[in-house]
């Protein structure tokens, strides 16, 4: 595979399409962010739960409950809506991910500066 040919403007590349498929999750660790492919269409927050303010995962790129219909906070079971990112069970219900700004460009998903 070769590297994506980065855009001009001061992007961060996250991945490529490739790299969360449909369905999926996937998170950055250097970036303190996650993205979910839901039916083709990427969203990207920050890694951070609105209950306590830390990682939602507990396992590697697990951001999503067993049906992968929500987003799902390991620690305390918070469900989230993936296109909106807001909390409609657990403790931090009516509260929301912060959705990061991207693009998808050349197939690859990338963070706008903020
Ligand atoms: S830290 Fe996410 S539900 Fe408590």
């Amino acid at each position: 595979m070769t590297s994506p040919e980065k855009p001009a403007t001061q992007l961060t590349l996250l991945c490529t399409l490739d790299d969360l498929p449909e369905g999926s999750s996937k998170g950055f660790a250097s970036n303190k962010v996650f993205a979910v492919n839901d039916c083709g269409t990427v969203y990207v927050y920050s890694n951070s739960c609105p209950h306590l303010g830390i990682p939602l995962e507990w396992t590697a790129d697990q951001f999503l409950d067993s049906s992968g219909s929500m987003i799902q906070c390991a620690n305390h079971g918070a469900l989230f809506v993936i296109n909106s990112g807001q909390c409609v069970s657990g403790p931090c219900t009516g509260r929301s991910l912060q959705a990061i700004p991207h693009q998808i460009i050349n197939n690859s998903i990338w963070i706008l500066p903020s």
